[in-house]
């Protein structure tokens, strides 16, 4: 209603005043990307954030997405002040690598390289010889094992199993997984295949192995939405977090657009997937973060070199 028009139009005035743009990602409330879009931001996946805020010449970037995408934007912009509607917002993959046992890792394999998700801390790609986002991860790591190189990898299971199926790479796997994507069913997706045919399958890698397996597109983000519109299918059945039906409908208005079946229960929808930290960025945090200049991301000046270096070569590699 009018209330919900009134802290639109106050957000965009406050963007300008602030010298502020807005990055967000694919999962977030479609509200935030609409406005990203409408202001001059980006919406896309974690490896264009990353690009958009580093090119990007507003002082202030205000980053909608999890932990990882703001101090993302913070490495490779130290100079910009970098904003969160919320630093509550986490990821279960960081979470579950925290930097001291990933360190005992990597010293248990002194002899491989180490190739980890941008989901991860700033201390974790630290210690990391190189990060990857999913848009890049299979090609960097096929390049390595061109070159003779063994792969540690973290902290993605599932995905890392995946780049080892398509690589043949030599490669030891930190154990744990996505929540989201985790939650995707293999035999659900059989059966919801079987009543519709002439689906093409959508399939972000962060998923199980066996649901993969049934994918006619694995990728980013980004590349499921290319693919939906250069697949011929008019119906897609899509195992992703919810939040990308937003762009995915925009960009192929007239296809169907089927969820993936889960097992679990996601805490704003009924039967489907949404990560729940991203769902913890709305309109009303993102204007107080913007009146009140709270929730700024910090990374300590080490840390922050030291990713720098790691990330850096992801962004050299892509180019
Ligand atoms: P993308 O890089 O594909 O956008 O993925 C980020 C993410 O968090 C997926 O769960
Ligand atoms: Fe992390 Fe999964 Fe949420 Fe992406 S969807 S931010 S990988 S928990």
């Amino acid at each position: 209603g009018a209330e919900r028009e009134a802290v639109l139009q106050r957000i965009k005035a406050l963007l300008q005043e602030r010298d502020a743009v807005l990055v967000a990602h694919y999962y977030v409330h479609e509200d935030l990307q609409r406005l990203a879009e409408e202001t001059g931001g980006c919406v896309s996946d974690s490896l264009e954030m990353a690009r958009f805020g580093r090119d990007h010449p507003a002082s202030t970037l205000v980053v909608a997405g999890v932990r990882f995408m703001g101090e993302t934007a913070k490495i490779l912009s130290p100079e910009k002040r970098v904003l969160m509607p919320t630093l509550e917002a986490e990821c279960s993959l960081d979470l579950g690598c925290p930097a001291d046992a990933f360190a005992a890792f990597c010293d248990a394999h002194p002899e491989r390289t180490v190739v980890v998700y941008s989901n991860t801390s700033a201390e974790v790609k630290a210690r990391a010889d190189y990060v990857v986002t999913s848009s890049i991860a299979q090609r960097l790591v096929a390049h390595l094992a061109g070159r003779g190189e063994k792969i540690l990898w973290a902290p993605d299971r599932h995905l890392g199993h995946y780049i080892r199926e398509t690589t043949g790479a030599d490669m030891v796997l930190w154990d744990t997984t996505c929540v989201v994507h985790d939650e995707f069913r293999a035999r659900a997706l059989e059966d919801l295949r079987r009543e519709h045919p002439e689906a093409a399958v959508l399939v972000h890698p962060e998923s199980p192995a066996r649901v993969i397996a049934q994918a006619d597109a694995v990728g980013s983000t980004s590349q499921l939405i290319q693919a939906a519109r250069e697949l011929p299918h008019e119906t897609l059945i899509v195992a992703t977090d919810s939040g990308i039906f937003y762009k995915m409908h925009q960009e192929v208005p007239h296809k169907t657009l089927l969820a993936a079946p889960t097992g679990g229960r996601s805490a704003t929808c009924h039967s489907c997937a949404h990560c729940p930290w991203m769902a913890m960025n709305g309109l009303g945090n993102l204007l107080h973060v913007l009146e009140h200049g709270g929730n700024e991301v910090h990374v300590e000046e080490s840390v922050r070199q030291g990713a720098l270096r790691s990330t850096q070569r992801m962004l050299d590699f892509a180019q």
